[in-house]
């Protein structure tokens, strides 16, 4: 697991045009969502194209360990027979989320409203950061709830044996957080309902509806409203996983800023609610072509073909980032070698990710030679159309930023470093062959 393995320090050097097929791994938000469903409902979900990252694979062990049969019948093939709305067992032992916020938050959601105890850990990122934002919710169900000091893990969490339903206005754009009330909503009788002010991805709204629940969104005066109706009896389906855009912006990124690049990234997701980079770097007039548009597992997908081109510094719009907020970092690399500030606004939730990513992105590109400025919720990039590079960036156990900083060295007049590469498996265990496969030294 990433939080057990040696740090792996990698440098990336200025490369020559990258050519090629880059084929990105599936979409690591869909992938949790598909085992989880999978595991509360009845009969076989059989799952193709699953991200096998480690994320993902620990939440495939947690469902195993909440009485699901989990099995790998592939590459990126799983097999789960689900327990049922309501039919998960008390695990054994403790369940050890890595690094993933995503599996930690959406787990202890779906048991919550069921009469079984777990205790929940996670590796040094993961339990550094908040998990009230999801406990304050789960305990209007019912659950007991046993926490760290600041609401951090380890938590032991008790499930309602007899849950309440709940409405529930999300202090912050929070997809993490509207998907484990969903959940844990499916074990209740009556309406849950979940309001936010701006849609986050809407990956568990879709499942849920492709799985049988009857649940509802409305926009209203009041926001964004989903509706749930509990005790639904899930029926297994087969999931085939979209190719996740938040990894296949870093071969994109690569692609715009190296001189003399054309690539192609086949069948990736273009959900609306995740598609905020590819409408900003439009903006900054990137060369991006979506090509043979269509649905694959009930999202739509395009292939993008992406060539090198003059880039020119935005403002990105507060609205915006949620349906970007994994994207930050490498649109940060982006902007570096762009003309002009690159302004990123209400984007304070970075803060909180698998590192604090502003203060992250903001140290390494300065010591690379960018002049940056950051305050409590933005973060300012000046492109200059060059970076100097030759310099070393610590990635705080964040795959996103070392795989960000492995990037930007592709296009520096000197190589940049990072500390430890070795958290790319968290989410796309393949990043250095696909990389190198287009022509990228880094290693
Ligand atoms: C995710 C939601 C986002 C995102 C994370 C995946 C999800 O987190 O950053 O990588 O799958 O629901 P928040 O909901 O906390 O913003």
């Amino acid at each position: 697991m990433s939080h057990s393995s040696d740090p792996r320090p990698m440098t990336a050097r200025r490369s020559g045009a990258l050519r090629g097929v880059a084929t990105v791994p599936g979409d690591k938000s869909i992938s949790h969502r598909a085992l989880i469903l999978g595991a509360l409902s009845v009969g076989e979900t059989r799952i193709t194209g699953l991200l096998e990252g480690q994320d993902v694979l620990d939440t495939a062990k947690a469902m195993a360990a909440f009485g699901a049969q989990v099995e790998r019948l592939g590459q990126g093939e799983w097999s789960v027979h689900g327990v049922g709305v309501g039919g998960f067992s008390e695990p054994e032992g403790v369940i050890d989320c890595g690094n993933s916020g995503t599996g930690v938050r959406l787990i202890m959601g779906a048991m919550a409203t069921t009469p079984i105890t777990a205790t929940f850990t996670g590796d040094a990122s993961l339990s550094r950061r908040p998990m009230a934002r999801v406990t304050d919710p789960l305990a209007l169900f019912g659950a007991q709830i046993t926490a760290r000091e600041g609401g951090r893990l380890p938590i032991t969490i008790e499930g309602a044996a007899d849950p309440l339903p709940v409405c529930y206005r999300t202090p912050v754009a929070s997809a993490q957080i509207k998907s484990a009330i969903l959940l844990a909503g499916l074990n209740v009788p009556g309406e849950t309902v979940v309001i936010e002010s701006e849609p986050t991805r809407d990956h568990s709204e879709r499942m849920l509806a492709g799985f049988g629940a009857d649940i509802r969104t409305e926009t209203t005066d009041e926001g964004h409203v989903i509706t749930l109706q509990g005790r639904p009896e899930l029926r297994a389906q087969p999931v085939a996983v979209p190719r996740d855009p938040s990894s296949a912006a870093f071969p994109v990124a690569a692609a715009l800023i190296v001189p003399g690049s054309e690539i192609r990234v086949p069948g990736v997701s273009r959900n609306p609610t995740r598609d905020g980079l590819y409408v900003t770097l439009l903006d900054m007039g990137a060369d991006i072509a979506f090509e043979n548009p269509r649905e694959e597992g009930g999202e739509p997908v395009a292939d993008l073909l992406v060539r090198h081109g003059p880039l020119k510094g935005v403002t990105v719009p507060a609205e915006r980032a949620a349906s970007m907020i994994d994207e930050f970092p490498i649109l940060s690399v982006i902007a570096a070698f762009a003309e002009g500030a690159t302004v990123m606004n209400g984007v304070a939730e970075l803060r909180v990710k698998e590192s604090d990513r502003i203060d992250a992105m903001a140290r390494g590109l300065e010591a690379n030679g960018v002049t940056v400025e950051e305050t409590r919720d933005s973060l300012t990039v000046h492109g200059m159309g060059r970076v100097p590079g030759g310099g070393m960036a610590v990635t705080h156990l964040d795959h996103r930023i070392a795989m960000s900083f492995l990037v930007l060295g592709l296009a520096t007049e000197a190589p940049v470093s990072i500390d430890d590469g070795a958290p790319i498996a968290t989410s796309f265990p393949d990043f250095l062959p696909l990389m190198q496969g287009l022509g990228a030294d880094l290693g």
